[in-house]
């Protein structure tokens, strides 16, 4: 915690503005105290290091050399989007009316000097900043998790980047998107011309995209809703109950009880802490992260054939890269996008895919390897490592900061993959995809192949931003 808001003051001063806005609730005793909670949250929280340590050191081996890394990351830390944030004014509307006479128990804190964490809808949608954030020493704003995770990146792949000074980072036009890959260029400092280059996420870009999902309009998010929707919303009924118990005439819903998970979530975004969190009790938080993991699964991972396609589309570029990695003047990629379409390239991969479909009958606790919650946080980042020991060359990935071994290949140094059985994996991975085929794309767009990583110093990448 001490080093976070050391680090704020650190990077405040690299930037030479050390901006403090005014605001009457900082309060450092609760700042820092919520951490514990942040895998439960369905990844809306700030960032965490992915919760299952193998004890696999994320460095290249002894004896082994890193010669090409890939970065796939999320933005930052943000605020609500504009539909869930409706939501939730609803629901603090119901709340804030009702408070006025006065609350009982785990909401009393609404009742006292309490600011709703959204002032400005204009912030809806975008990354946190200390320009636009309730409590000045908020330590995970988005800005701040870019600026720490660019010097962390520096630390770990700088060498690769000796002979390659000038290079592209490449990002979605979701203004979020850029502003993290912004942040993360301005943090590397003056020793590099990093260019940004901006790739449309509108449908219109078909298979030229790091956003492949909103290219694909044979995708229905509701396909297999009929199993997402089997979940029992019992643990919802049993929040709202307890609150308007404490709160005779207090009328809240199940769907108010979901939307208090996202208010908790999003708030220590935006205010560093959220009293709204000590609402729920560790069941709860449970079913909250389980229902989550189970809506992840079915829509936009292993659960749902079609996402495998939907993943090749990166996965086939990122294994191109590797195969002309040898010759390549860049060694190192950055590439910056939604926490949809991280899940999506890993569902292709096949990190978390071990053949059990989750079971919406309750909460599977051994046999689930799929936490999405762990997976995309606020500030998620993926990377593809490469590595040399003696004559032979190694693939793995390391996803939050911890190595993620491929179920399959795993017998190099560190847990890797040698490469060439990596590319027969992931050749069998993306064996009898096509996306543009399988995902309907000529609805929306002619456009067949993903070029941006090779055509970026011929064409112009610089999409209109989206507040999306
Ligand atoms: C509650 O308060 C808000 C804002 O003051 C108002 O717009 C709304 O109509 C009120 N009533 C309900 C039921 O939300
Ligand atoms: C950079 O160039 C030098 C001199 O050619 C070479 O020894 C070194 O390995 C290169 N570094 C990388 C990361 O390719
Ligand atoms: C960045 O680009 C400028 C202008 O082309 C050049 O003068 C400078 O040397 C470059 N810096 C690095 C670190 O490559
Ligand atoms: C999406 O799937 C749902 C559930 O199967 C279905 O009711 C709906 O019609 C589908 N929507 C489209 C546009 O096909
Ligand atoms: C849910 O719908 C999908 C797609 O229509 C179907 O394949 C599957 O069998 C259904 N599952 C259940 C549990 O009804
Ligand atoms: C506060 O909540 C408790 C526990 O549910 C209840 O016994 C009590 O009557 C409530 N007080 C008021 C003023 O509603
Ligand atoms: C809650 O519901 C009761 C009964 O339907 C109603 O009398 C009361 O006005 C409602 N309270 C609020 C704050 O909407
Ligand atoms: C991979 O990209 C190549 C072109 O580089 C293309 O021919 C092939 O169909 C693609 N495969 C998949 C599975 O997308
Ligand atoms: C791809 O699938 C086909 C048909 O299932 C199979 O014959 C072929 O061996 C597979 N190729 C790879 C590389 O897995
Ligand atoms: C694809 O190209 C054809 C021929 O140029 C054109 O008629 C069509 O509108 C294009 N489709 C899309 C989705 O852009
Ligand atoms: C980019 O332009 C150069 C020079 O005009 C050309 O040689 C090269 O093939 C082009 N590359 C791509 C990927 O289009
Ligand atoms: C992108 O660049 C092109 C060529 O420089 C220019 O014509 C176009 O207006 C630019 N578009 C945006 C959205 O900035």
């Amino acid at each position: 915690m001490l080093s976070a808001i050391i680090s704020i003051l650190l990077t405040s001063q690299e930037s030479n503005a050390l901006y403090i806005p005014q605001g009457k609730n900082a309060d450092v005793s609760l700042i820092g105290t919520q951490e514990k909670i942040l895998p439960y949250l369905a990844g809306s929280g700030p960032y965490f290091q992915y919760q299952a340590d193998y004890g696999i050191p994320k460095t290249a081996p002894d004896g082994c050399q890193m010669t090409h890394v890939q970065l796939v990351g999320r933005h930052g830390e943000r605020y609500p989007s504009k539909s869930l944030g409706k939501k939730l004014f609803n629901t603090w509307y119901k709340i804030s009316n009702y408070t006025e006479a006065s609350s009982n128990g785990s909401v009393s804190f609404l009742s006292e000097d309490y600011t709703f964490f959204i002032q400005d809808t204009n912030n809806l949608e975008k990354l946190t900043t200390p320009e636009n954030i309730l409590d000045p020493i908020n330590p995970y704003t988005g800005e701040m998790d870019a600026k720490k995770h660019a010097r962390e990146f520096l630390a770990s792949y700088g060498d690769l980047m000796e002979n390659c000074t000038t290079f592209p980072v490449f990002c979605t036009s979701s203004r979020r998107v850029h502003d993290t890959a912004q942040f993360f260029i301005d943090a590397l400092g003056d020793d590099f011309n990093a260019t940004l280059e901006i790739i449309s996420e509108e449908p219109s870009a078909g298979a030229n995209t790091i956003a492949a999902l909103n290219s694909c309009p044979a995708w229905n998010e509701s396909t297999y809703s009929n199993v997402t929707d089997s979940y029992s919303d019992d643990y919802l009924q049993g929040i709202s109950s307890r609150l308007n118990n404490e709160n005779k005439g207090l009328n809240l819903t199940s769907d108010d009880a979901y939307n208090l998970f996202s208010w908790c979530a999003f708030e220590i975004n935006v205010r560093g802490y959220s009293d709204v969190c000590n609402v729920f009790t560790p069941e709860e938080l449970v079913h909250f992260q389980y229902y989550d993991d189970l809506t992840s699964y079915y829509q936009m991972g292993p659960g749902y054939p079609l996402i495998q396609s939907v993943g090749a589309n990166l996965l086939n570029a990122s294994v191109k890269l590797l195969k002309e990695s040898d010759t390549a003047q860049q060694k190192a990629w950055m590439s910056f996008t939604h926490d949809t379409d991280i899940v999506n390239y890993m569902t292709t991969i096949g990190l978390f895919d071990n053949g059990e479909q989750l079971d919406p009958s309750g909460v599977t606790f051994v046999n689930n390897i799929y936490h999405k919650s762990w997976m995309t946080p606020q500030g998620a980042r993926l990377y593809t490592q490469k590595y040399q020991c003696s004559n032979e060359s190694y693939v793995r990935y390391v996803l939050n900061d911890k190595v993620i071994p491929l179920m399959s290949c795993s017998d190099g140094p560190g847990f890797s993959c040698p490469i060439n059985e990596f590319y027969d994996y992931a050749e069998s991975r993306m064996n009898g995809t096509n996306f543009y085929n399988d995902c309907e794309v000529q609805q929306v767009s002619n456009n067949t192949e993903l070029t941006f990583y090779w055509d970026y110093k011929n064409t112009t990448y610089n999409a209109t931003l989206l507040d999306q």
